[in-house]
């Protein structure tokens, strides 16, 4: 039988329950499609960094190029540890050792879900920059403290990562209705955003079934909200990736519902699965967390893995549950009765 590794890092907060409602289900599937999981948990969050001073062991990185795919819950508790030292020690560095340079995380109304807007026919595809970019950590500060403080934060944009990440775009659009929207903000930004508009029009030949326009971001984040169904494929910056997939987010009814993937392409190394929301320590603890964000990532890993028939039950299971009217409002049902309510539908 079929086996596949996988590392889980429940991580923070909401992100323990949510990465157990979606392994519950993986197993499921996977018992139920004649392969098999084999799950091994990692403690790396802020609670360990409070134990030992690091977010994960120095070796960490080593550990989990072994396995098939992580599946991540959240990382974050800046009550505890600053957000800029626990991402900087976990999340961001797993993302580009591994080269996870597409970010992709899917838009689009389940059944029995209402977003905030009139629209609900819309079904995007958002595909961020992951390892460059305004999140590149290229920067340094001087004279701190006083009033000659100076902070940089440089941008990179390599040929390399533009190219991979927009040709990525290209092909993800193949498999979809051959749209392509590039965001980038070029009229402010003349060198990096520029140079990202003419690797778009110097690529978009080599693509002729696929139909490219070039947006700024502050149109683009006006079009997700007026005319979010002439959307197809988005592709953009780390920096303007991250807020158009929480607008995402939003007009899907919110971050309970957005999954993403960190994908590694080439598969040179494992690719990472997590829901969007992060670890929410406002509602840690209390059940309520909605696992469906977690898992329809775990449905993205099983996609990835080539498990297209179990990702596609799961997505069904999901869809089955929220059409009952399980889980779509926030706040409304409990963590148990929603993955209930998915495993029941995938029996
Ligand atoms: C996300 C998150 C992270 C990101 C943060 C927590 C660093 O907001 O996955 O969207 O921006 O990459
Ligand atoms: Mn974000």
């Amino acid at each position: 039988m079929k086996s596949y590794s996988i590392a889980l890092i429940p991580g923070d907060g909401i992100g323990e329950g949510v990465t157990e409602a979606a392994w519950q289900v993986l197993q499921t599937v996977a018992e139920g499609s004649g392969f098999a999981l084999q799950g091994q948990r990692f403690p790396w969050s802020c609670a360990y960094y409070k134990e030992t001073g690091r977010m994960m062991p120095e070796d960490a990185i080593e550990t989990l190029r072994g396995f098939d795919a992580i599946l991540l819950g959240a990382v974050g508790w800046p009550a505890e540890v600053p957000d800029s030292v626990s991402l900087h020690g976990l999340l961001l560095p797993i993302r580009k050792a591994f080269v996870q340079y597409a970010n992709i995380r899917p838009h689009r109304l389940l059944p029995g879900v209402e977003g905030p807007l009139k629209a609900a026919g819309f079904d995007i595809l958002c595909i961020r920059e992951n390892t460059e970019g305004e999140y590149s950590g290229a920067g340094g500060r001087v004279h701190q403290g006083t009033s000659d403080e100076v902070a940089v934060e440089t941008s990179i944009f390599t040929r390399k990562g533009v190219e991979r990440i927009l040709r990525f775009g290209f092909e993800q659009a193949r498999l979809r209705k051959r749209k392509l929207a590039s965001v980038t903000k070029s009229n402010a930004q003349k060198y990096s955003m520029v140079f990202w508009d003419e690797v778009t029009a110097r690529l978009a030949p080599e693509y002729p079934d696929v139909q490219v326009t070039s947006y700024h971001i502050d149109a683009m984040a006006a079009r997700m909200v007026m005319a979010p169904d002439s959307l197809d494929v988005v592709v953009a910056s780390n920096l303007f990736g991250d807020i158009l997939t929480d607008l995402g987010a939003a007009i899907q009814g919110g971050l309970g519902f957005a999954a993403s993937a960190n994908i590694n392409p080439d598969r040179s190394a494992p690719s990472m699965f997590e829901p969007v929301h992060g670890s929410a320590p406002d509602i840690a603890h209390l059940g309520i967390a909605n696992p469906i964000a977690a898992i329809w990532s775990g449905a993205m890993m099983l996609g990835h893995l080539g498990e297209h028939g179990a990702a596609a039950k799961v997505m069904a299971a999901i869809e089955a549950a929220t059409a009952r009217g399980i889980g779509t409002r926030p706040g409304q049902d409990r963590t148990e009765t929603i993955t209930t309510a998915v495993l029941a539908a995938l029996a």
